[in-house]
């Protein structure tokens, strides 16, 4: 039998961290290599939240765009208490914003600047939903009375209905969605709210990172969860609802920081992006609709034309560095050291 090569409208990834300085020349290459266009998350330290910042921000990374690549990096901003409505009519007059990125007070990586009371945020929220400046949510609670697995349920429950009652004209990004209670929420709400799915999520369960051995490099935030949460994302990435879309979270750290006593959460996944997404899609029996859900219902939502190039993935096995060299550091990357199925490549007209 041939092995299987499909071809698709290049993708976007609707959610990625590159990080900064030494980090840039091996993510923003990678990131690159895949996707036409990606959503840049803010959390840097200190947090992009001023126009200037943003704009510096992406000069850095398209100073390592690889020379012929189509890639385009989409700035957002990182929502704090102290942020000014006029802030955000500014960067709707002067173009370049796509997001506003909520994180809650320490529910994350470099979240302690995030907000904590979402009522502070609530003249800012107006402000967004009068422009059409989609918010984009990390759903977590970050609340030290409630368990770490039921973070997700319980935002939904306290943040975020009354938050879309209160807006019901905002548009919002579930990001990295995690559990079936969120995936069931999303489907409920009307065509304004969408979500991320990342690839490690639709791949992995609470047990591949806590039971036996801890693993690190497994350790995210949202945690992973159980296999019936995982069975509910696959089922809603692979169904064809335009409301679920490509969203890597992509989140590296060094191997020293990740094997340390306090390990941080994140796993980097965009050397192997659309490989994984292709054998979540395959295992499902649904590669036909991988296109849709990595090219198209991202772009639509944010109102982008979808791209013009087409990339290749081949059945076609191939091995993952075991790591990466970082400045001074390493990062391991997810599947470091071993064989990845498929082999994606780009053609560009
Ligand atoms: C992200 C990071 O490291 O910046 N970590 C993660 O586990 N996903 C932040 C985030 O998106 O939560
Ligand atoms: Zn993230």
């Amino acid at each position: 039998m041939t092995p299987q090569t499909i071809t698709l409208t290049q993708p976007d990834d609707w959610h990625v961290h590159l990080r900064d300085g030494v980090w840039l020349p091996l993510t923003v290459l990678h990131s690159a290599r895949y996707f036409g266009r990606a959503l840049i998350m803010p959390n840097l330290d200190p947090p992009l939240t001023t126009l200037p910042k943003v704009a510096a921000y992406m000069k850095r990374i398209l100073a390592h765009k690889p020379k012929g690549a189509h890639f385009q990096p989409l700035m957002t901003l990182y929502l704090t208490e102290g942020m000014k409505p006029d802030l955000i009519k500014e960067a709707r007059m002067r173009g370049g914003i796509y997001g506003v990125k909520l994180y809650p007070a320490f529910a994350t990586t470099h979240s302690t600047k995030g907000v904590a009371n979402i009522k502070a945020v609530y003249s800012v929220l107006e402000t967004m939903q009068e422009v059409g400046l989609p918010l984009l949510v990390h759903g977590e609670l970050s609340d030290s009375t409630v368990d770490v697995f039921d973070r997700e349920a319980c935002f939904i429950e306290r943040v975020f209905i009354p938050l879309l009652k209160d807006f019901p004209e905002l548009k919002v990004v579930f990001e990295h969605i995690s559990t079936k209670v969120a995936v069931d929420f999303v489907k409920s709400e009307r065509e304004r709210l969408r979500a991320t799915l990342t690839a490690h999520h639709l791949l992995y369960t609470r047990s591949d990172c806590l039971a036996h051995e801890f693993n690190p490099h497994l350790y995210c935030a949202p945690i992973l969860k159980r296999a019936s949460d995982r069975r509910a994302l696959i089922e809603a990435a692979t169904s064809g609802n335009p409301k679920f879309f490509l969203g890597t979270d992509s989140a590296p750290h060094a191997r020293r920081q990740k094997e340390s006593g306090c390990t941080k959460p994140g796993i980097y996944t965009a050397h192997i992006a659309l490989e994984l997404y292709a054998e979540v899609f395959e295992a499902a029996g649904k590669l036909e609709r991988l296109e849709a859900f990595a090219s198209f219902h991202g772009a639509d939502f944010y109102g982008l034309p979808r791209n013009r190039q087409k990339i290749i993935l081949s059945q076609q096995s191939w091995k993952v560095p075991l790591q990466y060299r970082i400045g001074n550091e390493t990062l391991v990357p997810l599947r470091g050291g071993t064989s990845v199925r498929w082999k994606c490549r780009i053609l560009f007209q």
